[in-house]
């Protein structure tokens, strides 16, 4: 264990060659226990992550990447379709893949109709700077958080769903951070529609109750007048950070740091810039056919 309730690191594994199926079984048990594992000292390529990942279930296309978006000639990518980079780092003046991933607390994928089950973030660089390692990734446990609230707002939640909209994201990251385009609404309509999730998932195997609007991504709660779901959804966000359920990500090179999207939310920490380099390579798992 790395954190008081979520976090761990597995040590001694090579993911160069595939586990056996009783190692992988272990594994993906230490990910429902602990809900954010890091397998350390790990030397793969795009390949090797991807055929790692789809141990899991099948992988995603994000949705920058499947869009006809003019954002996705200025960046440069793995072939794979299945592997995304995850960088500060600009080569001939182009993003080698995304360089604002995580500005706000968000669960991967909750914009699309089939969530993610599990991301997996393969460090080949991470920012050092005299001993340092910057560029952390925090991460909140959704479920404690639920069990931490009151019962009066868990009856209040029972049964509400809610609007996730990656098109919303887009232009707030757009104006805020000035470092993507302003896209018109012809364009974010190339993007996936908002999709409709419960407030409150029952986490497929461990079936605990977990709470799943984010910051990043949930719009409003339907079926609630606009101003008592902005209070609702506000309260909510504050709730879910809130320190006692947290667990920093301090990066090694190497780590191969796999999340369960139900269980935890996470944000990055932009606490670097060039000519500190980062670099990460990245997949996403589907969630099991039949959830949220
Ligand atoms: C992601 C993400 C955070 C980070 O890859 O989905 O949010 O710290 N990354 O890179
Ligand atoms: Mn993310």
């Amino acid at each position: 264990p790395l954190g008081n309730d979520i976090g761990a690191e597995i040590i001694g594994l090579d993911l160069r060659k595939p586990l056996s199926a009783a190692v992988f079984e272990e594994v993906e048990a230490a990910l429902f226990k602990y809900a954010v594992i890091a397998i350390r000292k790990q030397d793969i390529d795009t390949t090797q992550l991807s055929d790692f990942g789809r141990r899991f279930g099948p992988l995603q296309i994000s949705g920058r990447r499947h869009s006809k978006n003019k954002d996705s000639e200025k960046r440069i990518q793995p072939d794979s379709l299945e592997v995304n980079y995850i960088s500060n780092v600009k080569v001939d003046g182009k993003n080698l893949g995304s360089d604002d991933a995580g500005r706000y607390w968000h669960s991967d994928l909750c914009y699309e109709t089939r969530t993610s089950k599990a991301t997996i973030l393969h460090a080949i660089e991470v920012p050092v700077k005299d001993g340092v390692v910057y560029g952390a990734t925090q991460f909140t446990d959704v479920a404690a958080a639920y069990d931490a609230l009151p019962g009066d707002v868990k009856i209040r939640l029972a049964g509400l769903m809610a609007a996730n909209s990656f098109r919303l994201m887009w232009n707030r990251k757009a104006r805020q951070f000035g470092n993507r385009p302003l896209l018109s609404e012809e364009e974010l309509s190339k993007f996936p529609p908002d999709a409709i999730h419960p407030v409150v998932r029952s986490h497929p195997v461990t079936k605990r109750k977990c709470l799943y609007v984010c910051e990043g991504y949930t719009d409003h709660i339907l079926d609630m007048p606009e101003q008592e779901s902005r209070d609702l959804l506000e309260f909510l966000f504050v709730h879910v950070i809130k320190d006692e359920f947290r667990y920093q990500h301090e990066w090694q090179q190497g780590d191969v740091l796999i999340w369960d999207n139900c269980a935890v939310q996470h944000k990055a920490t932009f606490d670097y810039a060039p000519p500190l380099r980062r670099l990460m390579q990245r997949c996403t798992v589907q969630e099991i056919a039949g959830t949220h």
